[in-house]
């Protein structure tokens, strides 16, 4: 299993690249199971998870290749399953089920297990659908689900859902008459999801509000969409910044996604400025702690509060971070403590008071997020640290030692 080997204390200084978004190229590759045929995506990133996917859609019968576009096609579909074999590995498999029911009027989905930052249930995924007119059994950890007719309905979500909204603007689109999903989720990535299915001739309207209504179309065709770039890289590149005292200028990105994350790395002592699809950001002052609360989009990201506690740990005064959305995402909280990291647990909330330095460490990955916090508290540590099971890193951070080097870090990979 390979490591991450990082020397600390470089200042990280120079251009960043940032990759496509993760979270919004694994929805659009579900998307293909709505419309037969060729679609092509361009600035898909190359990670573990799109592979994954890729795998996925295969299994069923789509021939996908991925050079420097993505292209998919969806022609010869014979198989309506997502196995528990690929869904444990990247739950985020469990898209496919609204178009498989859309478009083949069934499938069988693994149950996703459980998982190292919450519970993750799929209820509300699959109660949207039973509105919808979806029968539901659930049988040896699979769920059956069968539609002989799909039809539009007003679906309230109890609680805001990523997967769970684009699962059902999916089904949605090619159900009879309208759907309403109200109270879902606003973030970059469903609109995204949203425009391409627009694209294909879905009729969608209201995506990135709490209400969006889909018109459900007798057929899609496939179309062509530009990944958008990923936010909680750029937010993490940003902490990388802060954290080394650092000067960088990310490229590519969309500044006006991370509205919450700038508004509070300003605040914490980061000189930010966007133009166009740049940001350049430089450390003005020391870190200051200040408290953050996870919320679904526009609020600040739980996908970043990993990474923004890895900051506060050498922060001017006390922090409180609080997770609402996960009940259990604080398992970098024991690693950043081998590293010299004073953070008490309270509940949902992390008491994280600033320390004058880091040290590093032998600590364990335990999911992406978790991972990249590792990552950020190394490059600002004294001596060297070894990020072990960095395969959750390779899930979701393109390249990421090599972006790295090229900005100054020490970092290499090595096979343990
Ligand atoms: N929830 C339920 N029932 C459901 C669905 C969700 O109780 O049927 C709960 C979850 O347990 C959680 C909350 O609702 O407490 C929100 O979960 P959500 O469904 O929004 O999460 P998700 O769709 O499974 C996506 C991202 C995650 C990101 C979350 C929150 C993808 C592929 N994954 O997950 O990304 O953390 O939204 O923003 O889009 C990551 O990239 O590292 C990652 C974990």
């Amino acid at each position: 299993m390979d490591k991450l080997v990082i020397e600390g204390g470089n200042s990280l200084k120079g251009q960043v690249s940032i990759s496509g978004a993760k979270n919004a190229a694994l929805p659009l590759m579900a998307s293909s199971l709505l419309a037969s045929g060729r679609h092509t995506f361009t600035n898909v990133p190359r990670l573990r998870d799109i592979r994954t996917m890729q795998i996925l859609l295969s299994n069923m019968g789509a021939i996908s290749e991925h050079g420097d576009r993505f292209e998919i096609d969806t022609t010869d579909i014979h198989t309506y399953e997502a196995p528990y074999e690929l869904v444990k590995t990247m739950r985020a498999s469990v898209l496919v089920l609204g178009p498989l029911l859309a478009r083949y009027r069934r499938a069988r989905v693994s149950l996703p297990g459980g998982c190292a930052i919450g519970a993750r249930p799929i209820n509300l995924h699959l109660r949207g659908l039973q509105q919808m007119g979806v029968d539901i059994e659930l049988d040896h950890g699979y769920v059956i689900a069968k539609a002989p007719r799909l039809r539009g309905a007003t679906i309230s979500f109890e609680q805001v859902t990523v997967t769970g909204t684009e699962n059902l603007m999916m089904a949605a689109s090619l159900a009879e008459g309208l759907t309403i999903l109200q109270n879902a989720a606003q973030e970059p990535e469903v609109v995204a999801l949203a425009e391409y299915l627009n694209r294909m001739g879905a009729q969608i309207e209201g995506a990135g509000t709490a209400e969006i209504r889909i018109q459900g179309r007798k057929e899609l065709i496939p179309a062509t969409f530009t990944v958008i770039p990923d936010r909680i890289e750029t937010g993490t590149y940003l902490v990388a910044a802060a954290i080394t005292k650092g000067d960088l200028e990310l490229k590519g990105c969309r500044p006006d996604h991370l509205n919450a994350v700038i508004q509070n790395l300003a605040l914490a002592g980061l000189s930010i400025e966007g133009e166009g699809d740049s940001l350049r950001v430089k450390r003005v002052s020391e870190i200051k702690s200040l408290n953050v609360m996870t919320r679904p989009y526009p609020a600040f990201p739980t996908d970043m509060q990993a990474q923004f506690m890895a900051l506060m740990t050498l922060g001017s005064g006390v922090s409180l971070i609080t997770e609402q959305i996960f009940e259990n995402r604080f398992m970098h909280v024991l690693e950043l403590k081998r590293m010299g990291a004073d953070i008490q647990l309270e509940g949902r909330t992390a008491v994280v008071r600033g320390v004058k330095r880091l040290s590093g460490a032998p600590v364990m990955a335990t999911d992406l997020r978790a991972s990249a916090s590792l990552v950020l508290a190394a490059l600002a540590a004294e001596g060297v640290t070894e990020i072990h099971r960095i395969y959750h890193l390779d899930r979701g951070y393109e390249t990421i030692e090599q972006k790295l080097a090229a900005i100054g870090a020490r970092v290499w990979r090595e096979s343990s």
